[in-house]
C-alpha cells in the first residue's frame, strides 16, 4: 500500500524554458547567427520556436492550470541590449509584462539573466574571452534589475556556467586550434566581423581565462542585482553530472569532477542558493568517457536513462557548497511520455530522500515545460510536458503534465 509523502511547505515546482529555445526569432544573438550560415552544424534554424514571444499569457496560464506554482525563464540580452549600451524599454515592457502575468497567477517567476545566447556585439568584441565582458554583463544585469527586480522571485545569472568545459572535457568539441579551422566556425566569425581565433560564444568558451571571465560575470551580476533593488535570492546554475568511476577510470573521473563541477561548486560563496542542473549519469575509463553500459535503458539524447543522478547531484552539490538548492532543471527527451512520468518519479523519490536527510531543497523544475528548440539538434527531442505543433503552434498537454501538475498542487507524492 503506498503512503502519501508530504513536501515542505513553500517549495517551488515548475517548470523551465530559455529565451533562445522558445520565443522565436532572436535574431541578435549569436547562436541565430551560428544557425544561418551555409555550413552551420545546427540541423535546423530555431525560427518562430513555440512563438512564445507571443504566447506567454495563455502559455503561463496553461502552466497555472496544470497545478505549478514557479516558472523558470530567461530574459534575453540580445533583445534587451540590441546594440551595446542601448537599452530597449519595449522590451523590458514585455519582460514585465511576463512576471506581471506569472503574479497574476499565483506563480513565482524564476529569472535567467543568460541562457547560452549573447548579444551579437558583445561576440562581436570578443566575448567570453574578453576581460571586458564581465563588466557589460553587469551592466546588463542591473539595467534588468531595476527594471524588473520588484516583480522578481528568484534570479539566476548564468546558466550552466560550466558548460563549456564540460562540452570540453567530454572531446564533444574538438579541441580551439582544430575548432578554429572548421568552416562553420571561420563562417559565423566573418559574419561577426572578427577572426576565427578572436570568436568566443558561451557554449564554446573553454579557455581557462574563460573560466575566470564566467566566473568574475557571476560575481560582478550578483552585485549588480543585489543593489539594484534585487531583494530575492540569487545563484548560478550549474550542469551536474553523476560521475562514475568505470574499470580503472578512477583517476579521470576525479579529474573529471575537478575541471567541470568542483572548480564552479567552490567558487559560490556568498550566492543565496546554487542551481542543480541533471540529466543522467556518465561513466569514466582511464581516457575519458565510457559509451553507455550495455542493457541501459537510453532516451531520445543518447544519455542512459538514470534519474537517481538528481539524488547524487545534490548532494554533491550540498556537500561542496553548503548552499540551499533549487532543482532549477531535470527532465528527460522522450518520445513515450510514460518514461517520462517513471523518469520524473525516479528523481523525485531521489528528492525526497535528500529531504529525509535534512537538505535543504527549496524548488524542483522539470526541463521542459514544452517541446522546444534543443539547440544544434532542433526540434527532433522532445524534452516537453506540452507539446507543440510546429506549424500551427497549437499546444496539446501531455499525461506527464498533469501528473506532475497534480503532484505540485498537492505539494505530495504518492
Ligand atoms: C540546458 C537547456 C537544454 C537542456 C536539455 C540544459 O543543458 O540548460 O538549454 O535544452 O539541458 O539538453
Amino acid at each position: 500500500m503506498s503512503t502519501k509523502y508530504e513536501f515542505p511547505k513553500g517549495i517551488l515546482w515548475g517548470t523551465a524554458t530559455a529565451a533562445h529555445q522558445v520565443e522565436g526569432n532572436n535574431i541578435n544573438s549569436d547562436v541565430w547567427v551560428m544557425e544561418h550560415v551555409p555550413e552551420t552544424p545546427y540541423v535546423e534554424p530555431s525560427g518562430d520556436a513555440c512563438d512564445h514571444y507571443h504566447r506567454y499569457r495563455s502559455d503561463i496560464a496553461l502552466l497555472a492550470e496544470l497545478g505549478f506554482n514557479s516558472y523558470r525563464f530567461s530574459i534575453e540580452w540580445a533583445r534587451i541590449e540590441p546594440e551595446q549600451g542601448k537599452f530597449s524599454l519595449a522590451v523590458l515592457e514585455h519582460y514585465r509584462d511576463m512576471l506581471r502575468v506569472c503574479h497574476e497567477h499565483g506563480i513565482t517567476p524564476i529569472v535567467t539573466y543568460h541562457h547560452f545566447t549573447s548579444p551579437r556585439w558583445l561576440i562581436a568584441s570578443g566575448g567570453w574571452e574578453s576581460p571586458q565582458t564581465p563588466d557589460r554583463f553587469a551592466r546588463y544585469c542591473e539595467r534588468a534589475t531595476q527594471y524588473l527586480g520588484d516583480l522578481i522571485g528568484v534570479a539566476c545569472t548564468i546558466n550552466e556556467a560550466n558548460i563549456a568545459s564540460l562540452i570540453m572535457e567530454w572531446g564533444f568539441a574538438p579541441p580551439p586550434r582544430q575548432l578554429h579551422k572548421e568552416a562553420w566556425w571561420k563562417a559565423t566569425a566573418k559574419a561577426l566581423g572578427i577572426s576565427p581565433r578572436r570568436f568566443s560564444p558561451f557554449l564554446y568558451a573553454t579557455s581557462s581565462k574563460a573560466t575566470d571571465i564566467i566566473l568574475t560575470a557571476h560575481r560582478r551580476a550578483v552585485e549588480a542585482i543585489k543593489s539594484a533593488a534585487g531583494n530575492f535570492p540569487v545563484g548560478i546554475t550549474l550542469a551536474l553530472q553523476d560521475i562514475q568511476a568505470g574499470e580503472g577510470g578512477e583517476k579521470r573521473a576525479a579529474r573529471m569532477s575537478k575541471v567541470i563541477n568542483d572548480v564552479y561548486l567552490d567558487s559560490l560563496g556568498g550566492d543565496d542558493f546554487v542551481g542543480v542542473q541533471s540529466y543522467s549519469r556518465v561513466r569514466s575509463g582511464p581516457q575519458g568517457l565510457l559509451p553507455p553500459e550495455e542493457g541501459v535503458e537510453l532516451t531520445q539524447m543518447g544519455y542512459e536513462f538514470w534519474p537517481e543522478a538528481l539524488e547524487a547531484t545534490i548532494r554533491y552539490a550540498i556537500a561542496r557548497t553548503n548552499l540551499p538548492v533549487i532543482v532549477t532543471e531535470n527532465g528527460i527527451a522522450a518520445t513515450d511520455d510514460t518514461r517520462r512520468v517513471e523518469y520524473i518519479r525516479r528523481a523525485l523519490n531521489g528528492v525526497t530522500n535528500c529531504l529525509n536527510d535534512g537538505l535543504d531543497i527549496r524548488g524542483y523544475t522539470y526541463w521542459s515545460a514544452f517541446d522546444n528548440y534543443e539547440w544544434s539538434l532542433g526540434y527532433r527531442p522532445t524534452f516537453g510536458l506540452i507539446a507543440v505543433d510546429r506549424e500551427t503552434q497549437e499546444r496539446t498537454v501531455k499525461p506527464s503534465a498533469r501528473w506532475l501538475g497534480n503532484i505540485a498542487r498537492a505539494n505530495g507524492i504518492e
